[in-house]
């Protein structure tokens, strides 16, 4: 056993797995630049003040936290996930032109307990739309989510909306759970969450707590008549176009900044406890807390490591590394090919070689293994008449031809 391993909920991330790393967020990038989406980059480290925003009253922020003091005797954390980061740059810098459409990627960081799906260290891709407050707006949001995973390939995808109203249906909505959670028979776990945030205890998974969740009152009782409306045209414009839904009048997320409309993508196939692939909504009272001007927001984040566990699950989005254009087999020394891999790759092929001056077979053998589809050999033939062997390596692909050093390229041109 090597003397460091990773930290608790913190992974290496290997090549290949890295390439699907990448192929996700190049369907993200596509999916938001096609709809006006521009990418923003936050610090990692923010005033721990910028998080506490995200609520005061979840775990995220009372338990979660990477928070420190740095050398200056400043309070900072890690960041926990990147709406409130958004929200601070928009408050900061103050853009003209609304709405301020961005989309983001990168990693986050929470002290949760580590198990499949949850990490400590975890990546998210999402969008923040801000300043604009219009129902029509929450639908093209969570219809960009839908088309994200349809681009990937996931179809056993559940999306759950419900609404939590305006601030004040909320708080009254909060006041009337108190009162009914009182006297239900309820697990101590959810009491003791009774106590801190009421809205949370709909969350239980608990099963002695499932009697008393499912006689609660539904907030939807609660809707003002502005809050009903706008729920009712975000789910006129999701059935509009043709994107499945569940109003689930219990969910209820886990950041305390929502307002009105909420969702979560949920997979079918991870353990219910991990089973929100990514989840979003509106936040339209964060920018002011965070000391800019009132302006509506709505927003999604996707977790990147779940979407990757739910594409193993379903099958879909499998390894896409391309195979090299040629491996370079050099036994007359490996000078040969460090010239013809740099040549290669300068003129825009993947190329590779062997190290170690090791022996035709060897090189052979780990041409086969590359994938590639030509191997150029050099030997002390080809050496002394500045020639090389192409040799395609697929069966059925020919035969193999030598051929002046000057045409390599050319030829492997015409036969790309
Ligand atoms: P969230 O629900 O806390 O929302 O996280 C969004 C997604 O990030 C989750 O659905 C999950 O896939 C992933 N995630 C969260 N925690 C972990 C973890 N410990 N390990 C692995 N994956 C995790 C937000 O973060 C909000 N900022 C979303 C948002 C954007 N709302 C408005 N705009």
């Amino acid at each position: 056993m090597p003397a460091f391993q990773t930290s608790p909920g913190m992974r290496d991330i290997l090549p290949p797995d890295t390439a699907r790393w990448r192929r996700l967020n190049a369907v993200f990038a596509d999916v938001v630049g096609a709809a006006g989406y521009g990418q923003i980059i936050t610090p990692l480290i923010e005033d721990v003040g910028v998080f506490t925003r995200i609520g005061e009253a979840t775990d995220v922020v009372t338990k979660e936290l990477y928070a420190f003091e740095d050398r200056g005797g400043r309070h900072v954390s890690l960041r926990p996930e990147l709406t409130a980061g958004v929200c601070r740059a928009f408050a900061q810098h103050r853009p003209a032109a609304l709405p301020w459409k961005v989309w983001y990627t990168g990693p986050n960081f929470r002290q949760e307990k580590a198990q499949r799906g949850r990490y400590r260290q975890f990546d998210q891709v999402g969008i923040e739309v801000l300043g604009v407050d219009d129902a029509h707006l929450d639908v093209e949001v969570i219809a960009l989510a839908s088309e994200f995973y349809r681009r990937l390939g996931l179809s056993q995808i559940t999306l759950v909306v419900n609404s939590l109203g305006e601030p004040e249906d909320r708080a009254a909505y909060v006041d009337a759970l108190a009162a009914y959670f009182a006297t239900a028979d309820l697990t101590e776990q959810s009491r003791s969450t009774l106590e801190k945030n009421p809205l949370r205890v709909l969350d239980s998974k608990r099963e002695h707590d499932a009697a008393a969740i499912a006689g609660a009152p539904k907030i939807s009782e609660f809707h003002s008549d502005g809050a009903a409306a706008h729920f009712a045209t975000v789910l006129a414009g999701l059935t509009r176009l043709g994107i499945d839904f569940v109003v689930e009048p219990k969910l209820v997320r886990g950041l305390d900044y929502y307002r009105r409309t909420i969702f979560e993508f949920q997979g079918g196939t991870l353990d219910s406890a991990q089973n929100a692939l990514g989840g979003g909504g509106r936040y339209d009272g964060l920018v002011e807390a965070l000391g800019g001007p009132a302006t509506p927001g709505i927003g999604f984040a996707l977790g990147v490591d779940r979407t990757l566990l739910a594409c193993d699950d379903e099958g879909v989005f499998g390894d896409d590394s391309a195979p090299l254009d040629a491996f370079v087999v050099d036994v007359v020394g490996g000078q040969e090919a460090v010239a013809i891999t740099a040549e290669l790759r300068a003129a825009g092929f993947t190329a590779d070689r062997g190290y170690d001056d090791r022996s035709m077979k060897a090189q052979m053998k780990l041409a086969n293994r590359s994938d590639a589809r030509f191997a150029v050999i050099v030997g002390d033939d080809e050496l002394a008449s500045d020639s090389v062997i192409l040799r395609p390596m697929a069966r059925d692909a020919g035969d193999q031809q030598t051929m002046s050093r000057s045409d390599l390229i050319s030829h492997l041109k015409a036969h790309s």
